[in-house]
């Protein structure tokens, strides 16, 4: 892959390699007691994130909110919501995650904010016409009386993507009834977001994780699709009327420009979009990183990762970016779950459908734990999510009554939605919580979380956790800048890469013991069979010098 051109600008910037750990801040730690995560929680857990060794953590969205869709139904993008604190626990946030080394970035939701904004609040109190309302869709209904919605847009979580107001004109929501989807052609927007990208950078953080960056604008004629199908996993055609379109990329020039004018800041992208469209939003004046979906949703099979990871690679590098990786998020069923599923799963529909029985939990977590030395040595920057160094499973089968996602209503009850990836984390054995929280927690924690607990786990030196505490320091100390690999083929079933000219990842996706090739055990993520590596392992192997002088 030498014929990839040398990453054209921030060659040494920070975030080019970094590890991200996401934090879900009402399920990371509570800090007062009331069964909810805050920021008082996470200032207290930020010794354990230094000693994990992560570069930075992103923190979903903390704004005042009714909480409808978790946080990303925003009241005020300049304020903290009460439960999570005050904006002077954030200021001291980022001071002290700054003093252990830590970068910050927090989530911005441009796609819409709450019914709850002062801004639709407004909007709904003002006739139609009036320029408040211009600021969202809200647009005249079609068909007798225009009784019927502008069009036949479905919205991502379920159902109608249009909601009639009580004057009869409808208001767009592409996500919750409660989550009004901003108007981009209008300049009153623009500059709003503008200047909330201001207010923050000022105080101090390092960067911006882009809610729904692929949807901001919407074809103003509102044209019927053709195909309604399953929105849940938003992958436009080109042309699409709201996914995707063009006109996102002059929002984000704008946006560089004003992170340009500080130092180190960055922002990575949500978007769900063509993987060939991906590069486009990663240019050198538009978002220094996006989130890489394709690999998430690889199967574990050492072809199709293989050909994930080389074109995701081949993909940023175009454009001079860095890679990313991601295996879990707050979005998506955890993946030593996902993992542990027969190929082919429907994991969206698997939790309410089954067969339950085909989940092979034990393969789950061998597979989590192979995973993390693939993306912890692949060349750019990992995105992990809180948890996953503990192992967490997907917690499937949460009771009904406590569901929160408005996917699960907006579906029929048929899908499950995002509950169980955000389960409180088990610290400790202690508490109503398990260390998350003196109160019962706001999702109940389930029986397997016991055994994941933190401080169990940090003195066992088989735990996943001392493996990600070793993967990151060992990272940190030789595998980090180098952004030269290749794809090196040691047979079927073997997932195998070299590193720069230093080390080689090999992955056992197949079910017999492997050889490995010559050179220096380093780590692995289950021991070794009669010098072997077995099915649902991962080695990385130092190069021998002589073989090491062969990639130079
Ligand atoms: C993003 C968020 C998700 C949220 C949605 C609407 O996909 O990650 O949690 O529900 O946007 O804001
Ligand atoms: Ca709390």
């Amino acid at each position: 892959m030498s014929d990839a051109p040398e990453p054209v600008n921030d060659r040494n910037a920070w975030w080019r390699s970094a590890v991200v750990y996401q934090i879900y801040i009402r399920s990371f730690a509570d800090g007062n007691g009331d069964g909810i995560g805050d920021i008082a929680g996470l200032r207290a857990r930020l010794p354990y994130l230094a000693e994990l060794g992560v570069d930075a953590i992103w923190i979903n969205p903390w704004y005042p909110s009714p909480l409808h869709d978790g946080g990303y139904d925003v009241v005020d993008f300049c304020d903290i919501d009460p439960v999570f604190g005050t904006l002077d626990e954030a200021d001291l946030l980022v001071d002290e995650a700054h003093g252990y080394g830590i970068k910050v970035l927090i989530d911005i939701v441009p796609n819409h904010t709450s019914n709850l904004h002062k801004w639709f609040q407004e909007a709904l109190a003002s006739p139609p016409g009036h320029p408040s309302r211009d600021r969202y869709h809200i647009h005249d209904g079609r068909g007798p009386n225009a009784s019927e919605p502008p069009s036949n847009w479905l919205s991502v979580f379920g159902g109608p993507a249009w909601q009639q107001m009580a004057d009869g004109q409808w208001y767009l929501h592409l996500f919750d009834v409660s989550q009004p989807d901003l108007n981009w052609e209008n300049p009153e927007v623009l500059r709003e977001f503008e200047s909330i990208l201001r207010f923050w950078l000022d105080r101090g953080v390092d960067g911006f994780r882009v809610d729904v960056a692929h949807g901001l604008f919407k074809d103003p004629s509102y044209p019927d699709i053709a195909e309604v199908g399953d929105l849940s996993v938003p992958r436009q055609q080109l042309g699409h009327p709201f996914w995707d379109r063009d006109e996102v990329h002059e929002i984000y020039r704008r946006w560089r420009s004003i992170l340009n004018a500080y130092s180190d800041r960055m922002m990575v992208a949500e978007a769900w979009v063509h993987p060939d469209r991906l590069p486009l939003y990663i240019r050198d004046d538009e978002f220094h990183q996006s989130f890489n979906w394709d690999f998430l949703a690889a199967e574990w099979d050492a072809n199709e990762m293989a050909r994930v990871i080389a074109e995701s690679y081949q993909r940023a590098r175009k454009v001079g970016a860095s890679p990313t990786w991601v295996l879990s998020n707050h979005d998506v069923m955890r993946h030593s779950t996902r993992y542990g599923l027969p190929r082919g799963t429907d994991w969206h529909r698997w939790p309410t459908e089954g067969p339950h029985e085909a989940l092979d939990v034990a393969a789950g977590l061998r597979r989590a734990r192979a995973a993390a030395l693939i993306t912890l040595s692949l060349p750019g920057s990992v995105y992990l999510y809180q948890g996953e160094e503990l192992g967490l499973p997907e917690v499937w089968d949460l009771p009904e009554s406590v569901l929160e996602d408005p996917t699960w209503e907006r579906s029929d009850r048929k899908v499950r939605g995002r509950d169980g990836c955000r389960v409180p984390l088990p610290w400790s054995l202690e508490g109503p919580a398990l260390g998350f929280s003196t109160a019962e927690p706001w999702l109940p924690q389930p029986a397997a979380f016991v055994g994941l607990a933190a401080s169990s786990q940090a003195e066992d030196a088989e735990s996943i956790l001392t493996l990600y505490r070793r993967a990151l320091a060992l990272r940190g100390e030789w595998l980090t800048a180098d952004e030269e690999f290749e794809m090196i083929d040691l047979g079927a079933d073997t997932l195998s890469y070299r590193k720069g000219s230093r080390m080689t990842c090999v992955v056992n996706m197949g079910s017999a013991d492997l050889p490995l090739p010559v050179g220096e055990v380093i780590l692995t993520s289950a021991p070794l069979k009669g010098g072997e590596l077995p099915p649902d392992a991962a080695a990385w192997i130092s190069l021998a010098p002589s073989t090491a002088s062969s990639t130079d």
